[in-house]
């Protein structure tokens, strides 16, 4: 197993989950026992698989701000697509099972509760360059397209939905959220263990791997304010029109889970139970 972008959100929750059977990749933060790659570089990302020649590629690394590719779509394309197309021809000539991770926003938000066989109308550069990444994943032999939402949990960096509200409202700040986006909220713990399972059993195709729940921003944020104790207050809900956000967001989006759980056999935990657990993580090791 080779996991690129090992120091994300995603990709660090996945290098802890297959441990020390993965080799792990780190771009500017340093990962300890980590290989540092930029996959800009095409040339080494492909000689570095050639090298390595895992049975499982997990590709972590991107540029996922959504606003970010709005406004610097030809930079923000070079990581995205074109850095992975060269992920994909190393995957497919080493005939390892290439994994990526795509998103919601490769939908248009007309329908809501999307299955993984609707068709892709992305609406903002995000969701076309994550379109495009779906295509070049399919282009390798054994594939796996992880579309997910809402990723939350423990990261270094800090950033994700839950993270910062934590550290706004504790710091008795208000937190602004946006009051008409749903979102399929994921807890990467479950993520990387279900992606685990997923590449154990042979799984390929396009699958989500999302919570069992699509609900309103404002809603997990007020989930997340009973899990933790923190004051409901706090959160100010915001029309997404209103927020002065150069990309579109699709509107009625979340995922379906509906081939995850005939897979797993069992849905992932909902949003109170994971935020539960992200809480007592936090009480047995304090994040200072
Ligand atoms: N988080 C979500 O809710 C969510 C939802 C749907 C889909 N996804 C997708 O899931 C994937 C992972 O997202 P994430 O939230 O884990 O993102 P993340 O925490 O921002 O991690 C992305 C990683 O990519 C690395 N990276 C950036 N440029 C690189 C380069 N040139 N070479 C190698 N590595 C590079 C970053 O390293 P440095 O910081 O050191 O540059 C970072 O560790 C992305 O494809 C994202 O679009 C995420």
């Amino acid at each position: 197993m080779l996991v690129i972008g090992g120091a994300g959100l995603i990709g660090a929750h996945v290098a802890a989950e297959f441990a020390s059977r993965a080799l792990v990749t780190y771009h500017g933060a340093p990962v300890e026992g980590a290989t540092q790659l930029d996959i800009l570089d095409a040339d080494r990302t492909r000689a570095l698989i050639r090298r390595v020649a895992p049975g499982t590629v997990v590709l972590a690394a991107a540029e996922p701000w959504v606003e970010r590719c709005e406004r610097e779509p030809a930079a923000t394309r070079r990581l995205n697509v074109e850095a992975a197309r060269a992920v994909a021809e190393g995957a497919s000539a080493a005939r390892s099972l290439l994994v990526v991770f795509s998103s919601e926003y490769v939908f248009d938000g007309t329908k809501g509760r999307y299955v993984e066989d609707d068709p892709a109308r992305p609406i903002n550069e995000y969701g076309r360059q994550k379109a495009e990444l779906e295509a070049i994943a399919r282009t390798v032999p054994r594939h796996l397209v992880c579309r997910t939402s809402g990723v939350f949990g423990w990261e270094p960096e800090r950033k994700n939905f839950v993270c910062r509200l934590l550290e706004r409202l504790r710091a008795g700040r208000e937190f602004v959220v946006p009051a008409d986006q749903l979102i399929t909220p994921t807890y990467a713990v479950d993520l990387a263990r279900a992606l685990a399972t997923l590449v154990a059993r042979g799984t390929t195709g396009t699958i989500h791997v999302v919570g069992p729940r699509i609900v309103r921003r404002t809603a997990f944020a007020a989930t997340v304010c009973r899990v933790f104790g923190l004051p409901r207050e706090l959160i100010v809900p915001r029309a997404t029109d209103e927020m002065g956000l150069a990309a579109p967001r699709p509107r009625d989006t979340g995922l379906a889970d509906d081939r995850l759980r005939g897979v797993l056999g069992a849905s992932l935990a909902d949003p109170a139970s994971a935020l539960a657990d992200m809480r007592a993580r936090e009480v047995a090791a304090p994040r200072g």
